[in-house]
């Protein structure tokens, strides 16, 4: 078999050793349930092995799905104990337990790139008109409840949201929310090094958040006034406009829900407004933004560039952030490092805070593309494709060793590989 062959057969391998009944842990032990955008994208994967078990994927990841449309970010579809905190934390008591927040929502985009790719058209057909007034109540659901005042711009309420739990974005506004005081023991230590993962002073706010949602029964209101943390997050923003973008595709391709769309437009104009507001002359670059305090993030990371993604960045803007692109892509030995090198809080090694995440440089790589910038999404492409040949199927690479961290057999990693460059 020739190295590519391989490499194929090893990445579905692990998604087929990853499946538990129907839904795919990202890696067993340290993530052993199903993750949102997790299940989005190794859906991808899926689609180069089983088709209706791709589409499986979606449909297990719906069942979590709250009545309020909310898609959880994790879904316990049953007891493991090698994770805290698990659903007794959260406290959630629906039919499946779940976590009380989402996370970065490529879902639509993703069942959009399915039902292109599919060759099986009918089951592409009937499984997207089942699926549509799920991804459209999602959706609802993030405008309403996390945009209340129709500012454009959707507000998060835990690092965990964002998908980069431990980015310094986040900083500044997660040492404003008290720490826990009582003793916990962190499961994510037995499986992964400490210097690969959050700080304690981190996962004392983390859980603090967690409590405080339970506190207040999970009301939207009452947390939309109170939660101690809230962000403009540059990811969630971008990836979300991306997929409504791609859900009004949808409904219109079914001929369907013209309202709808008609108040999706309207949210969409919205967000091309409101986006302006987080962009930095001083910085040249979009930047995350703490509501509360009302203050830019000055940390530069993946968040920020996921706007070209997005397609959000006007040709003014872009101007200014192809030179960064440029020079982030070169500032590491590996691209493209979660947070700019050139930043303080560069950590090459630890979780968010460096290291190269493979799902972020495929979109980001769909971003360059529709800007035209072909060079920068080659760069993003072979980086991706060296570090995996070189390294194996890790969670995350060392963006100046190449060397692979987090989760081993990691499955959105092999799904990405299947799907962009196998
Ligand atoms: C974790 O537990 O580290 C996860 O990233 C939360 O989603």
């Amino acid at each position: 078999m020739t190295d590519k062959k391989v490499l194929i057969e090893q990445a579905k391998n692990i998604l087929k050793r990853n499946d538990v009944d129907g839904y795919t842990v990202p890696t067993h032990d340290l993530y052993p349930f199903q993750w949102n955008w997790d299940a989005a994208i190794t859906a991808l994967g899926w689609m180069k092995v089983d088709e209706s078990r791709a589409w499986l994927e979606i449909e297990m990841l719906l069942k979590g799905q709250w009545e309020n449309g909310m898609v959880p970010h994790i879904i316990f579809h049953k007891p493991v104990d090698t994770y805290f905190p698990g659903p007794d934390v959260w406290g959630v008591k629906n039919d499946i337990p779940t976590t009380a927040i989402s996370q970065p929502p490529v879902l639509v985009s993703v069942v959009k790139m399915m039902s292109e790719q599919a060759t099986d058209k009918g089951l592409a057909e009937s499984k997207l008109a089942e699926m549509l007034p799920k991804l459209i109540a999602y959706h609802q659901w993030w405008y309403n409840d996390r945009d209340p005042e129709n500012t454009g711009l959707v507000v998060s309420y835990h690092p965990w949201e964002s998908g980069m739990d431990n980015s310094p974005a986040w900083d500044e506004s997660l040492a404003a929310v008290p720490p826990v005081n009582y003793t916990y023991k962190r499961k994510d230590l037995d499986h992964v090094d400490s210097d690969e993962r959050p700080h304690a002073e981190q996962y004392d706010r983390y859980l603090y958040l967690v409590d405080f949602f339970k506190n207040s029964n999970f009301d939207s209101e009452v947390i939309y006034k109170n939660c101690p943390y809230k962000v403009y997050d540059l990811g969630i923003i971008s990836i979300l406009h991306k997929a409504t973008k791609d859900l009004i595709y949808l409904c219109k391709q079914s001929n369907t829900n013209e309202q709808e769309v008609t108040w999706f437009n309207e949210q969409l104009a919205l967000t091309e407004k409101g986006i302006n507001t987080l962009w930095s002359n001083e910085h040249n670059s979009f930047l995350n933004k703490d509501v509360i305090t009302q203050k830019l993030s000055p940390v530069l990371t993946t968040g920020t560039m996921l706007v070209i993604y997005a397609e959000l960045a006007s040709a003014e803007q872009m101007n200014a952030l192809k030179p960064l692109l440029n020079e982030w892509l070169n500032e590491t030995k590996y691209c493209m490092s979660s947070t700019y090198a050139k930043c303080e809080a560069f950590e090459p090694q630890r979780y968010w805070r460096g290291p190269v995440w493979l799902h972020i440089n495929w979109m980001i790589a769909l971003g360059a593309d529709s800007y035209g910038l072909s060079e920068e999404s080659a760069k993003l492409k072979s980086d991706s494709e060296e570090l995996l040949t070189k390294f194996g199927y890790f969670e995350y690479f060392n963006s100046e060793t190449g060397v692979g961290c987090g989760g081993d057999d990691f499955s959105w990693t092999a799904a990405i590989a299947l799907h962009w460059f196998l």
